[in-house]
């Protein structure tokens, strides 16, 4: 018989039970339910809505459940619907009457957004320690290639030099930012619904500020109708992963091309790289192309979400019970992704000669060669259009910029010296941009200490 027995006449419908079933998947929610469930009896206790005798009796069972739950001893079953109604009847087959009075003002609607809350706040924690730690991986390369010089592009172009080092550290502001998001998330998450009742709050006396602070909240929320019906804090989360999962898609495309014989700017260790059936000489980039190809099964978890919520009247419907797979799959994405990637930008070993080479093709030194008569007192304008000029000759000839003679450069302008030649060093191309956020070695040092103090800040 289901808990709502009273009133209907009839069972419910094998096939209704099986598609209104959520516990395959709230299941995992089970320590958060009961978590809620320990407040919320502590409270009633508290204000005399139960008698202290009861209170302790649900005390001492939710424990046990929760042992029994861990143990494998006790089964989680489709016939109570979900975790909830799970919980509570494992806890009255344990105590009899005293569980069937923990539901006393309460609801299930305020009881799975406070399990979802509490739940996503560890993970929350979890990814971000994760974040933290692909950081880490990030500076140890940065590190050892400051002066490392490759080419910068912009259209996937060369474009000017830049260190490797500046590079990966672009990346590490991202995932700074990705953390900032987190944060930001989980504080305006951290408002407890419980107490919202169904959708309109309760006639017991009860206290919510109790519940809320035994429960870690910062405060409860402050509108029961909003405190059931509100999912902004698993959009806002599913929209943050799906930003850093772009980034880490953006990371796994570059790390395929630089891999690639191509390019060869890397290569990846065995451990992290995967053969092909048939073709004796693959290796391939299978981590970061799963990273990158997760990255649009994130953003359809989003989508679902945002479109399962949009047409939703207050309060409470049961479509918001489509909200935990969408919210446990980005999460559990995010966290399997993450480590991996970790492991395989440790592990992968730089080519730095490569970079050079690529470095030296492409003319990446031309802003440099229009900067030089610029400084020596040419307008930018035609210093850029003088420039230009060697290019086509170069490539013409199939020359760079540095292999043209003074007396070839002099043709163009007579502002060109033997100095010029210092100025079209790739080295001092990308040591001399020291502008702030430029890739001299002065300032990834500066973004090195910056990201380390952050990852200390941020550390739990
Ligand atoms: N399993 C439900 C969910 O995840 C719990 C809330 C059910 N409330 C209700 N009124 N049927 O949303």
């Amino acid at each position: 018989m289901k808990l709502w027995g009273g009133r209907f006449q009839k069972e419910t419908d094998s096939l209704v039970n099986d598609f209104n079933s959520s516990i395959q998947f709230d299941g995992r929610m089970y320590k958060e339910d009961i978590m809620g469930s320990l407040a919320h009896a502590a409270m009633l206790g508290h204000r005399g809505i139960i008698s202290p005798e009861d209170a302790a009796a649900i005390d001492k069972g939710l424990r046990e459940v929760l042992a029994d739950i861990e143990s494998g001893r006790a089964e989680l079953t489709s016939d109570n619907e979900d975790i909830h109604m799970n919980v509570e009847t494992l806890l009255t087959a344990k105590i009899g009457d005293a569980g069937k009075r923990l539901h006393t003002a309460r609801s299930r609607n305020d009881q799975v957004a406070v399990d979802l809350r509490l739940y996503l706040r560890h993970e929350i924690a979890a990814i971000k320690g994760e974040i933290l730690d692909l950081q880490g991986a990030i500076l140890e390369q940065a590190r050892q290639h400051q002066n490392t010089v490759m080419p910068g592009y912009t259209h996937l172009q060369r474009a000017q030099p830049i260190s490797f080092a500046q590079h990966l550290l672009a990346y590490g502001a991202m995932l700074c930012r990705d953390v900032g998001r987190l944060e930001d998330c989980g504080r305006r998450m951290n408002e407890c619904p419980l107490g919202s009742g169904a959708l309109a709050g309760t006639t017991y006396p009860i206290d919510r500020w109790e519940t809320a602070r035994a429960l870690g909240f910062d405060r409860p929320m402050g509108n029961s109708l909003d405190g059931v019906s509100d999912r902004d804090y698993a959009i806002e989360l599913l929209s943050a992963l799906s930003t850093l999962m772009m980034h880490l898609s953006r990371f796994s495309e570059e790390i395929i091309l630089w891999c690639s014989w191509e390019f060869k700017f890397i290569e990846l260790d065995d451990g992290y790289s995967t053969g092909s059936s048939i073709m004796p000489q693959k290796k391939n980039p299978d981590v970061a192309e799963l990273v990158r190809g997760k990255t649009g099964r994130v953003y359809g978890d989003l989508m679902s979400l945002l479109t399962a919520m949009k047409g939703l009247p207050l309060a409470y419907n049961k479509d918001m019970q489509e909200d935990k797979e969408p919210v446990f799959d980005a999460v559990d994405t995010v966290k399997m992704c993450l480590p991996v990637f970790a492991g395989m930008l440790r592990t992968m070993k730089v080519l730095p000669e490569n970079m050079r080479a690529a470095a030296g093709r492409g003319f990446i030194n031309a802003t440099d060669c229009a900067d030089y008569l610029t400084k020596k007192g040419m307008p930018f304008r035609d210093a850029y259009t003088v420039t230009g000029r060697l290019v086509a000759q170069c490539a013409a000839q199939g020359r760079t910029l540095e292999e043209l003679t003074l007396v070839e450069l002099r043709e163009v302008s007579p502002l060109f010296g033997e100095d010029v030649y210092e100025a079209l060093k790739l080295e001092n191309c990308m040591a001399l941009r020291s502008s702030y956020g430029g890739p001299a070695v002065e300032e990834t040092s500066r973004q090195i200490r910056e990201l380390e103090e952050f990852i200390k800040e941020h550390q739990a």
